[in-house]
Protein backbone atom coordinates (compact mmCIF):
# COMPACT_ATOMS: atom_id res chain seq x y z
CA UNK A 1 0.00 0.00 0.00
CA UNK A 2 1.13 3.62 -0.67
CA UNK A 3 2.93 5.51 2.49
CA UNK A 4 1.53 8.89 3.75
CA UNK A 5 4.16 10.77 2.12
CA UNK A 6 4.04 9.08 -1.19
CA UNK A 7 0.99 8.65 -3.98
CA UNK A 8 0.71 7.03 -7.08
CA UNK A 9 -1.19 8.58 -10.07
CA UNK A 10 -2.20 7.65 -13.24
CA UNK A 11 -3.21 10.45 -15.72
CA UNK A 12 -3.72 10.18 -19.90
CA UNK A 13 -1.75 12.05 -22.59
CA UNK A 14 -4.34 14.22 -24.44
CA UNK A 15 -5.01 14.65 -28.11
CA UNK A 16 -5.54 18.16 -29.36
CA UNK A 17 -8.14 19.37 -31.30
CA UNK A 18 -7.04 22.89 -31.37
CA UNK A 19 -3.09 23.13 -31.25
CA UNK A 20 -0.26 24.78 -29.04
CA UNK A 21 1.88 25.40 -31.63
CA UNK A 22 3.97 28.81 -30.43
CA UNK A 23 4.56 30.62 -27.14
CA UNK A 24 4.03 34.12 -26.06
CA UNK A 25 6.54 33.08 -23.24
CA UNK A 26 8.04 29.47 -23.79
CA UNK A 27 9.90 29.75 -20.67
CA UNK A 28 6.81 29.93 -18.82
CA UNK A 29 4.34 27.24 -20.90
CA UNK A 30 2.00 30.44 -22.10
CA UNK A 31 0.82 29.94 -25.71
CA UNK A 32 -0.17 32.17 -28.00
CA UNK A 33 -3.47 31.18 -28.73
CA UNK A 34 -6.35 28.99 -26.31
CA UNK A 35 -6.13 25.03 -27.27
CA UNK A 36 -8.53 22.36 -26.86
CA UNK A 37 -8.01 18.81 -26.10
CA UNK A 38 -9.75 15.30 -25.17
CA UNK A 39 -8.24 13.80 -22.72
CA UNK A 40 -7.10 9.67 -23.35
CA UNK A 41 -7.43 6.97 -20.85
CA UNK A 42 -5.18 4.22 -22.57
CA UNK A 43 -2.19 5.93 -23.23
CA UNK A 44 -1.12 6.75 -19.81
CA UNK A 45 1.98 7.46 -17.44
CA UNK A 46 2.20 6.27 -13.57
CA UNK A 47 3.81 7.88 -11.82
CA UNK A 48 5.12 7.18 -7.90
CA UNK A 49 6.48 9.73 -5.84
CA UNK A 50 7.88 9.70 -2.31
CA UNK A 51 8.89 12.58 -0.19
CA UNK A 52 11.82 12.05 2.26
CA UNK A 53 12.81 14.04 4.76
CA UNK A 54 16.50 14.92 5.03
CA UNK A 55 19.24 15.98 2.51
CA UNK A 56 20.38 14.07 -0.53
CA UNK A 57 19.80 14.00 -4.16
CA UNK A 58 16.29 13.03 -5.95
CA UNK A 59 16.04 9.80 -7.36
CA UNK A 60 14.50 9.71 -10.52
CA UNK A 61 13.62 5.58 -11.99
CA UNK A 62 11.80 5.07 -15.92
CA UNK A 63 10.34 1.90 -15.75
CA UNK A 64 10.61 0.05 -19.73
CA UNK A 65 7.92 -1.90 -21.26
CA UNK A 66 10.17 -4.92 -20.58
CA UNK A 67 9.80 -3.70 -16.12
CA UNK A 68 13.32 -2.70 -16.26
CA UNK A 69 14.59 0.31 -13.74
CA UNK A 70 16.92 2.52 -16.04
CA UNK A 71 18.01 6.09 -15.29
CA UNK A 72 16.70 8.25 -17.79
CA UNK A 73 19.00 10.22 -20.22
CA UNK A 74 20.23 13.80 -18.89
CA UNK A 75 17.93 15.93 -20.76
CA UNK A 76 14.54 14.06 -19.69
CA UNK A 77 15.92 13.52 -16.11
CA UNK A 78 16.98 16.81 -16.17
CA UNK A 79 13.42 18.72 -16.98
CA UNK A 80 11.68 16.05 -14.40
CA UNK A 81 14.82 17.03 -11.27
CA UNK A 82 13.61 21.15 -12.10
CA UNK A 83 10.03 20.32 -12.20
CA UNK A 84 10.82 18.61 -8.36
CA UNK A 85 12.78 21.45 -7.74
CA UNK A 86 10.15 23.95 -8.33
CA UNK A 87 7.23 22.03 -6.19
CA UNK A 88 9.31 21.72 -3.65
CA UNK A 89 10.13 25.50 -3.64
CA UNK A 90 6.15 26.41 -4.52
CA UNK A 91 5.29 24.36 -1.08
CA UNK A 92 8.33 25.54 0.91
CA UNK A 93 9.61 22.41 1.84
CA UNK A 94 12.64 20.73 2.80
CA UNK A 95 13.43 17.01 1.48
CA UNK A 96 14.02 14.54 -1.29
CA UNK A 97 11.77 13.14 -4.02
CA UNK A 98 11.76 9.46 -5.05
CA UNK A 99 9.93 9.18 -8.64
CA UNK A 100 9.71 6.23 -10.47
CA UNK A 101 7.31 6.41 -13.99
CA UNK A 102 5.94 3.72 -16.60
CA UNK A 103 4.21 4.67 -19.22
CA UNK A 104 1.69 2.39 -20.87
CA UNK A 105 3.09 3.46 -24.80
CA UNK A 106 5.79 4.69 -26.64
CA UNK A 107 7.44 7.59 -25.64
CA UNK A 108 8.54 10.58 -27.67
CA UNK A 109 6.37 9.57 -30.39
CA UNK A 110 4.02 12.40 -30.71
CA UNK A 111 1.73 10.86 -28.24
CA UNK A 112 2.32 13.51 -25.92
CA UNK A 113 3.94 11.38 -23.38
CA UNK A 114 5.39 14.77 -21.68
CA UNK A 115 1.71 15.76 -21.02
CA UNK A 116 0.86 12.47 -19.04
CA UNK A 117 4.30 12.17 -17.57
CA UNK A 118 4.18 15.83 -15.70
CA UNK A 119 0.68 15.69 -15.39
CA UNK A 120 1.15 12.35 -13.04
CA UNK A 121 4.02 13.49 -11.53
CA UNK A 122 2.71 17.00 -10.53
CA UNK A 123 -0.43 15.55 -8.69
CA UNK A 124 1.89 12.66 -7.22
CA UNK A 125 4.61 14.99 -5.69
CA UNK A 126 1.82 17.56 -4.41
CA UNK A 127 0.29 14.42 -3.03
CA UNK A 128 3.28 13.33 -1.29
CA UNK A 129 3.94 16.78 -0.02
CA UNK A 130 0.67 16.04 1.63
CA UNK A 131 -0.79 18.98 -0.46
CA UNK A 132 -4.19 18.73 -2.21
CA UNK A 133 -4.30 21.49 -4.82
CA UNK A 134 -7.47 22.57 -6.56
CA UNK A 135 -7.47 21.12 -10.12
CA UNK A 136 -6.93 24.94 -11.31
CA UNK A 137 -3.58 24.99 -9.58
CA UNK A 138 -2.22 21.47 -10.54
CA UNK A 139 -2.77 22.96 -14.06
CA UNK A 140 -0.91 25.74 -13.40
CA UNK A 141 1.54 23.80 -11.90
CA UNK A 142 1.88 21.15 -14.21
CA UNK A 143 2.25 23.91 -17.36
CA UNK A 144 4.95 25.52 -15.69
CA UNK A 145 7.18 22.00 -16.29
CA UNK A 146 7.25 23.59 -19.88
CA UNK A 147 4.96 20.83 -21.42
CA UNK A 148 1.91 23.33 -21.94
CA UNK A 149 -0.37 20.14 -22.76
CA UNK A 150 0.39 18.35 -19.68
CA UNK A 151 -1.76 21.52 -17.79
CA UNK A 152 -4.67 19.47 -20.18
CA UNK A 153 -4.24 16.30 -18.47
CA UNK A 154 -5.02 17.22 -15.40
CA UNK A 155 -8.13 16.87 -16.45
CA UNK A 156 -10.02 14.60 -18.55
CA UNK A 157 -13.09 14.73 -20.85
CA UNK A 158 -12.98 17.66 -23.32
CA UNK A 159 -10.09 20.31 -22.17
CA UNK A 160 -9.55 23.86 -23.18
CA UNK A 161 -6.39 26.15 -21.98
CA UNK A 162 -6.12 28.38 -21.32
CA UNK A 163 -9.20 29.29 -19.84
CA UNK A 164 -8.98 33.00 -20.31
CA UNK A 165 -7.35 34.82 -23.48
CA UNK A 166 -3.70 33.81 -23.15
CA UNK A 167 -1.67 36.72 -21.87
CA UNK A 168 2.20 37.26 -21.11
CA UNK A 169 1.50 39.64 -18.52
CA UNK A 170 -0.79 37.23 -16.71
CA UNK A 171 -0.22 35.69 -13.30
CA UNK A 172 1.07 32.87 -12.90
CA UNK A 173 -2.62 31.58 -11.56
CA UNK A 174 -4.79 32.67 -14.13
CA UNK A 175 -3.40 30.66 -16.54
CA UNK A 176 -4.50 27.33 -15.92
CA UNK A 177 -6.92 24.51 -18.02
CA UNK A 178 -10.68 23.78 -17.67
CA UNK A 179 -13.08 21.22 -18.87
CA UNK A 180 -15.69 21.99 -21.48
CA UNK A 181 -17.23 18.83 -20.83
CA UNK A 182 -16.81 15.92 -19.13
CA UNK A 183 -15.87 12.05 -20.71
CA UNK A 184 -19.85 11.13 -20.44
CA UNK A 185 -20.76 14.02 -22.36
CA UNK A 186 -19.27 12.37 -26.00
CA UNK A 187 -18.04 8.82 -26.21
CA UNK A 188 -15.22 10.08 -28.81
CA UNK A 189 -12.62 7.35 -30.20
CA UNK A 190 -9.28 7.76 -31.35
CA UNK A 191 -7.54 5.24 -33.16
CA UNK A 192 -3.88 5.93 -33.58
CA UNK A 193 -2.24 4.63 -36.42
CA UNK A 194 1.81 4.10 -35.39
CA UNK A 195 3.89 5.07 -38.18
CA UNK A 196 6.57 5.65 -36.25
CA UNK A 197 7.50 4.26 -32.78
CA UNK A 198 10.83 6.19 -32.23
CA UNK A 199 11.98 9.28 -30.49
CA UNK A 200 10.99 12.09 -33.19
CA UNK A 201 13.08 14.56 -34.38
CA UNK A 202 12.68 18.32 -33.44
CA UNK A 203 10.87 18.53 -29.62
CA UNK A 204 8.19 20.29 -29.39
CA UNK A 205 10.14 23.00 -27.68
CA UNK A 206 11.86 24.22 -30.50
CA UNK A 207 9.16 23.83 -32.71
CA UNK A 208 7.01 26.45 -30.73
CA UNK A 209 10.27 28.37 -30.83
CA UNK A 210 10.46 27.99 -34.79
CA UNK A 211 6.75 28.76 -35.24
CA UNK A 212 6.88 32.36 -34.92
CA UNK A 213 9.38 32.26 -38.22
CA UNK A 214 6.96 31.15 -40.41
CA UNK A 215 5.42 33.68 -42.92
CA UNK A 216 2.30 32.43 -42.26
CA UNK A 217 2.06 32.04 -38.72
CA UNK A 218 0.50 35.39 -38.21
CA UNK A 219 -2.44 34.28 -40.90
CA UNK A 220 -2.61 31.17 -38.98
CA UNK A 221 -3.22 33.20 -35.41
CA UNK A 222 -5.58 35.74 -37.17
CA UNK A 223 -8.23 32.27 -37.65
CA UNK A 224 -7.29 30.74 -35.21
CA UNK A 225 -9.97 31.90 -32.51
CA UNK A 226 -12.85 31.44 -34.50
CA UNK A 227 -11.76 27.92 -35.26
CA UNK A 228 -10.92 27.13 -31.38
CA UNK A 229 -15.04 28.49 -30.64
CA UNK A 230 -16.58 26.09 -33.77
CA UNK A 231 -14.62 23.39 -32.50
CA UNK A 232 -15.66 24.03 -28.72
CA UNK A 233 -19.32 24.30 -30.31
CA UNK A 234 -19.49 21.19 -31.94
CA UNK A 235 -17.74 18.95 -29.04
CA UNK A 236 -20.97 20.57 -26.73
CA UNK A 237 -23.13 20.18 -30.11
CA UNK A 238 -21.79 16.35 -30.13
CA UNK A 239 -21.75 17.04 -33.94
CA UNK A 240 -18.75 15.43 -35.37
CA UNK A 241 -20.12 16.47 -39.28
CA UNK A 242 -18.67 19.96 -38.23
CA UNK A 243 -16.13 18.91 -35.77
CA UNK A 244 -14.25 16.43 -38.14
CA UNK A 245 -13.46 18.93 -40.93
CA UNK A 246 -12.33 21.21 -38.49
CA UNK A 247 -9.59 19.32 -36.47
CA UNK A 248 -8.37 17.89 -39.41
CA UNK A 249 -8.14 21.33 -41.05
CA UNK A 250 -5.92 22.37 -38.15
CA UNK A 251 -3.76 19.38 -38.09
CA UNK A 252 -2.30 19.90 -41.55
CA UNK A 253 -1.74 23.89 -40.77
CA UNK A 254 0.23 22.73 -37.60
CA UNK A 255 2.14 20.74 -39.75
CA UNK A 256 2.35 23.70 -42.75
CA UNK A 257 4.04 26.21 -39.92
CA UNK A 258 6.50 23.41 -39.36
CA UNK A 259 7.08 22.63 -42.30
CA UNK A 260 7.39 26.42 -43.60
CA UNK A 261 9.36 27.21 -40.02
CA UNK A 262 13.19 28.52 -40.92
CA UNK A 263 14.97 25.76 -40.54
CA UNK A 264 11.38 23.90 -41.90
CA UNK A 265 10.71 20.60 -39.66
CA UNK A 266 9.05 17.35 -41.28
CA UNK A 267 7.34 15.30 -38.95
CA UNK A 268 5.50 13.65 -41.70
CA UNK A 269 6.76 9.53 -42.73
CA UNK A 270 5.50 8.00 -45.83
CA UNK A 271 3.05 6.53 -43.42
CA UNK A 272 1.55 9.80 -42.08
CA UNK A 273 0.47 9.92 -45.75
CA UNK A 274 -0.41 6.27 -46.20
CA UNK A 275 -3.21 7.06 -43.09
CA UNK A 276 -4.21 10.23 -44.40
CA UNK A 277 -5.36 8.57 -48.24
CA UNK A 278 -7.11 6.09 -45.94
CA UNK A 279 -9.23 7.81 -43.51
CA UNK A 280 -9.87 10.18 -46.49
CA UNK A 281 -10.55 6.88 -48.84
CA UNK A 282 -12.89 5.22 -46.02
CA UNK A 283 -14.91 8.81 -45.21
CA UNK A 284 -15.26 9.31 -49.15
CA UNK A 285 -16.14 5.90 -50.43
CA UNK A 286 -17.37 4.04 -47.74
CA UNK A 287 -19.33 6.66 -45.72
CA UNK A 288 -16.97 6.32 -42.65
CA UNK A 289 -17.62 9.10 -40.16
CA UNK A 290 -13.85 9.44 -39.20
CA UNK A 291 -11.50 12.44 -39.35
CA UNK A 292 -7.36 12.47 -38.68
CA UNK A 293 -5.73 14.99 -36.57
CA UNK A 294 -1.69 14.48 -35.73
CA UNK A 295 -0.15 16.27 -32.82
CA UNK A 296 4.40 16.91 -33.28
CA UNK A 297 5.47 13.67 -35.02
CA UNK A 298 4.19 11.39 -37.61
CA UNK A 299 1.63 9.25 -36.37
CA UNK A 300 -1.87 9.66 -36.71
CA UNK A 301 -5.03 9.89 -34.44
CA UNK A 302 -8.22 9.21 -36.04
CA UNK A 303 -11.05 10.74 -34.55
CA UNK A 304 -14.80 8.82 -34.45
CA UNK A 305 -17.73 7.50 -32.83
CA UNK A 306 -17.82 3.73 -31.12
CA UNK A 307 -19.54 2.45 -34.40
CA UNK A 308 -16.67 3.00 -36.96
CA UNK A 309 -13.56 1.79 -34.82
CA UNK A 310 -13.85 -1.46 -35.27
CA UNK A 311 -13.35 -1.49 -38.98
CA UNK A 312 -10.96 1.67 -38.72
CA UNK A 313 -8.56 -0.04 -36.66
CA UNK A 314 -8.91 -3.46 -38.79
CA UNK A 315 -8.25 -1.45 -41.77
CA UNK A 316 -5.19 1.03 -40.71
CA UNK A 317 -3.46 -2.06 -38.95
CA UNK A 318 -3.60 -3.60 -42.36
CA UNK A 319 -1.91 -0.81 -44.47
CA UNK A 320 1.91 -1.33 -45.14
CA UNK A 321 3.62 1.54 -43.07
CA UNK A 322 1.21 0.78 -39.96
CA UNK A 323 3.67 -0.55 -37.02
CA UNK A 324 0.90 -0.82 -34.47
CA UNK A 325 -2.56 0.71 -33.88
CA UNK A 326 -3.77 1.61 -30.35
CA UNK A 327 -7.60 2.09 -29.35
CA UNK A 328 -8.59 4.58 -27.46
CA UNK A 329 -10.96 7.11 -26.55
CA UNK A 330 -12.10 10.01 -24.41
CA UNK A 331 -11.36 9.22 -20.62
CA UNK A 332 -11.88 10.57 -17.39
CA UNK A 333 -8.50 12.00 -16.29
CA UNK A 334 -6.03 11.10 -13.48
CA UNK A 335 -7.04 8.79 -11.02
CA UNK A 336 -5.09 7.80 -7.48
CA UNK A 337 -3.85 4.18 -7.23
CA UNK A 338 -3.46 2.35 -4.35
CA UNK A 339 -0.49 0.20 -5.55
CA UNK A 340 3.35 2.14 -5.90
CA UNK A 341 5.56 1.49 -8.28
CA UNK A 342 8.48 2.00 -5.85
C1 LIG B 1 1.77 19.66 -31.21
O1 LIG B 1 5.10 22.00 -25.41
O2 LIG B 1 3.01 20.80 -24.65
O3 LIG B 1 1.22 18.47 -29.22
O4 LIG B 1 5.42 18.73 -23.84
O5 LIG B 1 6.08 17.63 -25.95
O6 LIG B 1 3.69 17.60 -25.23
P1 LIG B 1 5.01 18.32 -25.19
O7 LIG B 1 4.79 19.62 -25.97
P2 LIG B 1 4.07 20.97 -25.64
O8 LIG B 1 3.42 21.24 -27.08
C2 LIG B 1 2.37 20.48 -27.58
C3 LIG B 1 2.42 20.53 -29.05
C4 LIG B 1 1.35 19.77 -29.76
C5 LIG B 1 0.01 20.48 -29.74
C6 LIG B 1 -0.77 20.42 -28.46
O9 LIG B 1 -0.74 19.41 -27.76
O10 LIG B 1 -1.48 21.40 -28.19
Amino acid sequence: MTQPNAATIEAAANIAFIKYWGALDLERAVPCNRTLSMTLKRCCSRCSVEFLAGEGKDEIWLIGPDGKWLQPDESFSGRIARHLERLRAWSHRRGRFRVATRNSFPASAGLASSASGFAALTIAATRALGLSPSRSELSMLARLSGSGSAARSVLGGYVEWPAAAPDANAREEEIFAQQVASEDHWDLRDVIAIVESGAKGVSSLEGHRRALTSPFFATRQARLEERFLLVRQAILDRDLATLGPLIEEEAIELHLIAMSSQPPIFYWRAGTLAVLEEVRRMRDEEGARAFATMDAGANVHVICTADDEERIARRLQGLDYVEAVIRDGVGPGPAVLPQGLL
